[in-house]
């Protein structure tokens, strides 16, 4: 009698936490800059109603990789792409083929999930070089069920090509999004019916550009609903958008102004893409009203982001992504669920290898020992007390020679692949910075503060550098400069902890957790001696072409600070080379 009621008891515990976990909606769009950048939200009044007011819009949320295959895959494994080395979009540096290779497919999000009891479900764009012949061989690990799309029919809007099941069906006739929708709504019904905890990740192919399968790029369709909207909208007027004087360094200093024409078809672009934006914002509402008709919504959480980000003419660029400005990098997230506070903007700095663990989290599924990035904070408490790390790194391999059709001669590998970068972005207490260094030996640094635009780089030219009079901390530049340089060289090949912790690889004693401990004189001799980040323009991570790796841990030995002349004589290396 006794023991049964003790059954009942753990039996009705059981039941209770069951129903206290949750369930996650991903929704990633593809190529949607930050509100503040591209002019998106402006579009999406599902979103702002549904999520951003009853949640929390993260306003420094950043891609580790500007480009759709690595992004995605640093998302699905809370890992930096050089730790995965999926660097690029096909064999041998991405896509799905090398994703495998790799040992991912067996160790990822859904697969940890899956084995954690949550029912999962994909629909929409997986990953590149996932096509109609290497389908099922093998499949995709870790989904309860999945509708993805298959190349070459991944962009081809009105012909798109899809699994169902184990079959391939094309989908002449349709518009992608519309398919999206409904093989969401679907999965949402199934995931009611089976009364589990699910993940759902939704990955629309908006507002990408249409790739037809004979090739012919367009810009999104819209949807039938969508036609003739927004058709008076022209892409934002940043300071940045098509200079006088050309900006960035390396290649894009190069790069001539854009001619009239080319600026019209940016405007006619950016009007395209916020239809296609806003067929996303509709499936929003689809979701949201599907989840209340379950039941399901308070206990649902619901984040949406885009894989990376994208410009027009910004920087004299054409239409695109695949750079390290902010209108690449700076993403949408936005977060609604129970207990997460309502109407909330935070800065606190975040990737998408952070991604995967907060979705964890979320779900009450320990951490993992190899992850790279750590939980963003969601509750009013967390992001009050938030010892996050101030800093994100970027990096480009750009394994492309058809990047930006634009007048440069194949001949050397520095030319062929030129568009290698390395970035660091952080935000501190103290002020806000970007800066990078690029294979060709150019180097970048912006004021974020003072210029969001990054307009003016004062490494540019060594004139440039020594003009340059501002002083960070009551510290000269050069100081400023030698910690930047020492913490990208950490970030850009670190793992775990030291990705989390980048500042105690050089002190492990813990003395030193943000860029304002670091600029502490008693350092300027250390942070001057570390070797300068410096790699070479190859495809890929390849290690042995990527110029030093280790920093030297501080050791206290007494040494006489720098004078005032030898800190002048710290700018040279940071002149390009
Ligand atoms: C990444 O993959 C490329 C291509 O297979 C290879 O050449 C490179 O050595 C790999 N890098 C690392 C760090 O494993």
């Amino acid at each position: 009698m006794r023991q049964q009621s003790v059954l009942v008891a753990l039996a009705s515990l059981t039941a209770l936490a069951l129903a206290a976990t949750p369930n996650v909606i991903v929704i990633m769009a593809d190529d949607q800059a930050s509100d503040t950048l591209l002019d998106s939200m402006s579009v999406m009044p599902n979103v702002k109603s549904l999520i951003a007011d009853k949640g929390i819009t993260y306003e420094r949320h950043y891609c580790t990789v500007s480009w759709c295959c690595p992004s995605r895959v640093n998302f699905l494994t809370g890992k930096a792409a050089h730790n995965t080395n999926v660097t690029g979009l096909e064999a041998p540096w991405g896509g799905w083929p090398k994703f495998v290779n790799q040992g991912l497919n067996k160790n990822y999000l859904p697969v940890w999930l899956n084995d954690a009891g949550i029912d999962t479900y994909y629909v929409g764009k997986f990953m590149n070089a996932y096509t109609t012949e290497n389908f099922l061989k093998p499949a995709p690990k870790g989904w309860t069920d999945f509708s993805m799309l298959l190349e070459p029919g991944c962009y081809d809007f009105m012909h798109s090509i899809w699994n169902e099941g184990d079959k391939v069906v094309k989908k002449p006739g349709i518009h992608t999004q519309k398919i999206t929708n409904e093989k969401t709504l679907q999965y949402l019904d199934d995931a009611a019916e089976a009364r589990k905890p699910f993940f759902l990740m939704v990955a629309p192919v908006a507002p990408h550009v249409e790739i037809t399968q004979s090739g012919v790029v367009n810009n999104p369709p819209p949807m039938p609903a969508q036609k003739g909207l927004f058709n008076d909208r022209i892409a934002p007027r940043r300071k940045n958008f098509n200079p006088d004087v050309s900006s960035g360094a390396s290649w894009v200093a190069n790069k001539r102004k854009l001619t009239e024409k080319e600026v019209k078809a940016g405007d006619a672009h950016h009007a395209s893409r916020l239809r296609s934006i806003a067929g996303i914002d509709d499936m929003v509402k689809l979701i949201v009203d599907k989840l209340k008709d379950k039941k399901l919504l308070e206990n649902t959480y619901i984040i949406y982001t885009s894989d990376n980000g994208y410009h027009i003419s910004n920087h004299r660029l054409l239409p695109g992504k695949r750079c390290g400005y902010e209108e690449d990098i700076s993403i949408p997230l936005l977060m609604t669920g129970p207990g997460i506070p309502q109407k909330r903007t935070s800065t606190i700095v975040s990737s998408h290898t952070d991604l995967a663990p907060t979705i964890l989290k979320l779900f009450g599924v320990p951490q993992r020992p190899d992850f790279d990035g750590s939980v963003i904070e969601y509750t009013d408490s967390a992001l009050k007390n938030s010892k996050r790390k101030e800093v994100v790194n970027v990096a480009f391999w750009d394994p492309d020679v058809a990047h930006e059709n634009v007048e440069w001669k194949k001949s050397t590998p520095a030319q062929v692949y030129r568009n290698v970068w390395k970035s660091i972005r952080l935000q501190t207490a103290y002020g806000d910075f970007y800066y990078s260094v690029w294979c060709d030996g150019s180097k970048e640094f912006y004021d974020m503060d003072d210029d969001f635009a990054q307009m003016s780089n004062p490494l540019r030219t060594p004139l440039a550098t020594t003009a340059y009079k501002k002083t960070y901390f009551s510290r000269p530049f050069a100081q400023l400069l030698t910690r930047l340089d020492t913490l990208l060289l950490i970030t850009k090949t670190c793992k775990g902890d030291s990705c989390r912790h980048p500042w105690r690889v050089a002190f492990p004693g813990g003395k030193v957790n943000y860029l304002y401990d670091a600029m502490d004189e008693k350092y300027d001799r250390f942070f001057a001696e570390q070797p300068k980040v410096d790699f070479e323009c190859v495809p890929g991570d390849i290690r042995e072409r990527s110029g030093p790796e280790k920093v030297e841990v501080f050791v206290e030995r007494g040494k006489r600070a720098l004078g005032e002349r030898e800190v002048r004589k710290l700018l040279p290396s940071f002149w390009r080379r």
